[in-house]
């Protein structure tokens, strides 16, 4: 607490509150808007604006050399998905760092590959892993611990380790998904949290905020959560892996008549987005798509009794 009061205008009482409404680092506090502190911590614009301004100065946050930027990317981790051809083509598995995302239809290996990663994510470097520990906040009710001690058998791991290193959350509503990603920073300031599953990303907001009245709405909420979902990968280095369903276009005779939900706002905020397609069987393709500095190339994998493979 003592480093929030080291910042100007701020005393024991605006410390405390800025703490219990969760704030726990001058990170934290330098990338919060005013609107959210005037909100969460109950303070006026004028406070709020200054706490910030004060928290990103002493954070040092603003311009950075790109040697710098260089230096820490040198140091993303990647979690591997189980199938080397699709890890080669996002440029070597879910990134740390960076929000990866997954959207397809019903059946085609996203909460597989969520499972596999919560799996993979507790191997040594050199197996695919980061040594971490995995969160899974589950939407859906899809998460299934049986899978899991399945996936880890077949790679000769013991299953009750593996389940011990994930922790399970069931959003109900859209505000208690964002408020679990808010709590994961809790958790990750631990240090051995190294992959985030949200799954999936978009379902709660699809049913609370349907119609176009409330679009505009839907858009900006999701915008936030992936920012927040952003920041933490940023300040704790780990990966978050997010699902995403398609929507049907009953409105368009050409193309590709499934997109992700989301729109722009999802699109412009990821990583990486891959699309999964079924094919014959297990086999299920999967492409990059509008990826910044990787070509958008197709991989096949297949979805076994062990796991994803390729
Ligand atoms: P929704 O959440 O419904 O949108 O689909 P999803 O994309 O999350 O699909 P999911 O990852 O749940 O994939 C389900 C498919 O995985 C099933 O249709 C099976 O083909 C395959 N699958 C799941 N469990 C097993 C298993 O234990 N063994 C094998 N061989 N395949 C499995
Ligand atoms: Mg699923």
């Amino acid at each position: 607490m003592t480093e929030f009061e080291d910042l100007e205008g701020v005393g024991p009482a605006i410390a405390e509150k800025l703490h219990s409404a969760g704030y726990d680092s001058l990170e934290s506090l330098a990338v919060a808007t005013t609107g959210e502190l005037m909100e969460v911590a109950e303070m006026g614009t004028r406070v709020a604006m200054k706490v910030i301004n004060a928290a990103r100065e002493a954070a040092k946050m603003g311009y950075e050399k790109a040697s710098e930027v260089m230096e820490r990317r040198k140091h993303l981790g990647y979690i591997s998905t189980g199938s080397p051809a699709l890890d080669k083509i996002i440029g070597g598995g879910a990134e740390t760092q960076g929000v990866t995302e997954v959207f397809g239809e019903f059946g085609s290996g996203k909460s597989q590959i969520a499972h596999q990663l919560c799996v993979n994510v507790q191997l040594p470097p050199e197996q695919g892993g980061l040594e971490g520990k995995a969160i899974y906040i589950d939407t859906e009710n899809t998460f299934r611990p049986e899978r899991i001690a399945q996936m880890a058998r077949a790679m000769g791991l013991d299953p009750e380790r593996v389940l011990e290193n994930i922790y399970i959350a069931r959003a109900h509503t859209t505000d208690h998904q964002m408020l679990l990603a808010e709590k994961v920073q809790e958790m990750a300031k631990e240090g051995d949290v190294k992959l985030i599953v949200v799954d999936s990303l978009t379902s709660l907001f699809r049913t609370e905020y349907c119609g176009r009245g409330v679009l505009a709405e839907r858009q900006q909420k999701l915008g936030r959560h992936i920012a927040a979902l952003h920041r933490l990968s940023e300040l704790n280095d780990l990966a978050i892996f997010v699902t995403n369903q398609v929507m049907a276009r009953p409105d368009m005779f050409f193309g590709d008549p499934t997109k992700p939900i989301g729109g722009h706002v999802l699109g412009h905020a990821m990583t990486a987005r891959i699309y999964l397609r079924k094919s014959k069987a297990n086999t299920r393709v999967a492409k990059l798509v509008d990826h910044p500095g990787l070509p958008p190339e197709s991989a096949t994998f297949q979805i076994t009794e062990a796991g994803i493979r390729d």
